[in-house]
């Protein structure tokens, strides 16, 4: 089959929502600033789980650092943006991943009050992903990185708040919980912005397909050397570990992992675009009624 020609700048335009295309201008992403207090949160808060907790504070650690460049990529180009709705759109993206990444590092205290150390990760991560990548790869790749990892936080939005609304999200742990759906609603309300973005900037494929690969391997391969670092402090608990997995084992608890595969290979179609998947605008919306966040 004959690949599809490129998509020109303007049926990019006209492939975005109507909303965020015509009439006036409306603050459609808003920032939101609940309050956490990670104090009581336990050490192994992912469903009383070593692993599963290592893994989830694995990305959370990620995410400070991480959100900050998102925001620097997207605001370089602040001034090619003709679309007036992204404009505004940029701005509510910048003030929810701001947020984010605040209410993340509050949690870092709180994992060192637990007895994680994280500094040592911390400063390599830095380090290597915004004192060197960022700095070698010119700015278009970077926004085209965002662009995919914005992808993969949707992705994994989607996944959280569809097992909470089947009842089924492993997570119980109150403010953890609160934290990660919150930020899930967000991700889904802002999924939109860096692509769009992108598209005024370089529509070009390849430069997508390129930011993925960045992205792909950055996030994977940072966030498993942060899960390995916070698994292997758990050293004196080893036999839990080993036991945790035996239980799992046994009776197959079921873990709805998000599928990533599926997530790369809807990117990569060529009149791929974020807003297309509607439904998770609906979970996001049920959310933010059922839990009150805009009350
Ligand atoms: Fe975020
Ligand atoms: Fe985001």
């Amino acid at each position: 089959m004959a690949a599809a020609a490129p998509l020109s700048t303007d049926s990019l335009v006209t492939a975005r929502s109507p909303l965020r295309a015509h009439g006036p201008l409306t603050p459609a992403i808003r920032p939101r600033s609940p309050r956490f207090d990670f104090d009581a949160v336990p050490r192994h808060w992912f469903a009383g789980s070593t692993v599963g907790t290592a893994f989830a504070n694995g990305l959370n650690l990620l995410f400070p650092a991480g959100e900050r460049f998102f925001v620097r990529s997207v605001r370089h180009y602040l001034d090619r943006i003709r679309d007036p709705q992204l404009r505004e759109d940029v701005k509510g993206f910048s003030g929810q991943e701001g947020l984010h990444a605040y209410a993340h590092e509050r949690q870092f205290e709180a994992l060192e009050k637990q007895g994680y150390t994280i500094r040592p990760f911390l400063r390599f991560y830095e380090a290597f992903a915004y004192g060197f990548v960022e700095k070698v790869a010119p700015a278009e790749l970077c926004l085209a990185a965002t662009a995919a990892c914005e992808h993969f936080t949707a992705t994994m939005a989607t996944n959280a708040l569809a097992r909470e609304a089947e009842g089924a999200l492993l997570l119980k742990e109150p403010t953890m919980r609160a934290l990660l759906l919150w930020h899930a609603v967000e991700e889904i309300e802002h999924r939109s912005v860096a692509f769009d973005v992108l598209n005024e900037v370089n529509p070009s494929y390849a430069l997508r397909v390129g930011g993925l690969a960045v992205a792909t391997s950055m996030l994977f391969g940072l966030w498993m050397l942060g899960a390995g670092t916070l698994l292997a402090q758990e050293r004196p608990s080893l036999g839990r570990v080993r036991r945790e997995l035996r239980a799992r084992r046994e009776r197959r608890t079921k873990y709805t992992a998000p599928d990533f595969g599926a997530a790369m290979r809807a990117y990569l179609k060529r009149d791929f675009h974020p807003s297309h998947d509607a439904a998770c605008d609906e979970l996001a919306r049920a959310y933010v009624a059922e839990a009150g966040l805009d009350s």
